[in-house]
């Protein structure tokens, strides 16, 4: 009797056992597809923390992926794992940097106590990064433009306005070379950080392939 019983719920216990590794290796299968690329546009998963995994791989290809991901992470629940969505975020924080930058070159332009190649320097600056914040914003408002027939047209259009902004900030930086007074540490340090979060929506954007 007690031979039988150990005979026959031990057998029953061990396929449990069986049915409960079977189950955490499709889980494990289904976590590390999910979590080894940032392509998945569709999961069923819509967990705080894969959100935020969703960023930090999506980060991972990028030129900068700390400062990327520090400055995507708080938008994790809205852009959930959508490419798209991430990348419009990416520029909307591009965008914010550049035009942050923008209105400190105008201020910085019109200080009195500044040398002639100084003021010509940086009135270059305005201009460039003034060009960049219009470059982002058309390209931001191209994104809203990707479900149409032509995605392809688009998304290289839209890479080519965010590659055309990068070029703008690269090119007041530049310029300032050799120059280390205050007013352009100011500024080098504002147009990197703008420079930077627009290489990362780049890297992201050109991450985006059609879904439609
Ligand atoms: C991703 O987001 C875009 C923009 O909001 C939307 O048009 C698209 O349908 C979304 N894709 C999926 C797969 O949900
Ligand atoms: C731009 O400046 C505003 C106001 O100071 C700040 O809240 C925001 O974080 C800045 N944007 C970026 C991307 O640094
Ligand atoms: C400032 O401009 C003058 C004349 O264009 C030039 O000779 C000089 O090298 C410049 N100074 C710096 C620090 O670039």
């Amino acid at each position: 009797m007690e031979m039988m019983k150990k005979g026959f719920t031990s057998p029953s216990y061990s396929s449990n056992a069986l049915m409960a590794v079977a189950i955490i290796v499709a889980l494990l299968v289904l976590m590390s597809s999910n979590m080894k690329t940032c392509s998945a546009t569709t999961t069923t998963t819509t967990t705080k923390s894969s959100n935020t995994n969703f960023i930090r791989l999506c980060c991972a290809s990028t030129t900068y992926p700390n400062l990327c991901f520090s400055s995507l992470s708080p938008y994790a629940s809205s852009v959930g794992t959508n490419r798209t969505k991430l990348g419009i975020v990416a520029l909307k924080v591009s965008l914010s940097a550049t035009r942050n930058s923008s209105a400190l070159l105008t201020k910085l332009s019109l200080k009195h106590d500044l040398t002639a190649n100084e003021t010509a320097n940086i009135k270059d600056c305005v201009s460039e990064v003034g060009d960049a914040k219009d470059e982002l914003k058309r390209s931001l408002a191209q994104m809203k433009d990707l479900g149409a027939p032509d995605f392809e047209f688009t998304i290289s259009s839209i890479e080519a306005w965010v590659s055309a902004a990068l070029t703008d900030d690269n090119t007041c930086l530049d310029g300032l070379d050799g120059f280390n007074g205050k007013v352009e540490k100011w500024i080098r340090k504002s147009v990197t950080l703008a420079a930077r979060l627009t290489s990362n929506a780049l890297a992201i954007i050109e991450s985006i392939t059609s879904n439609y």
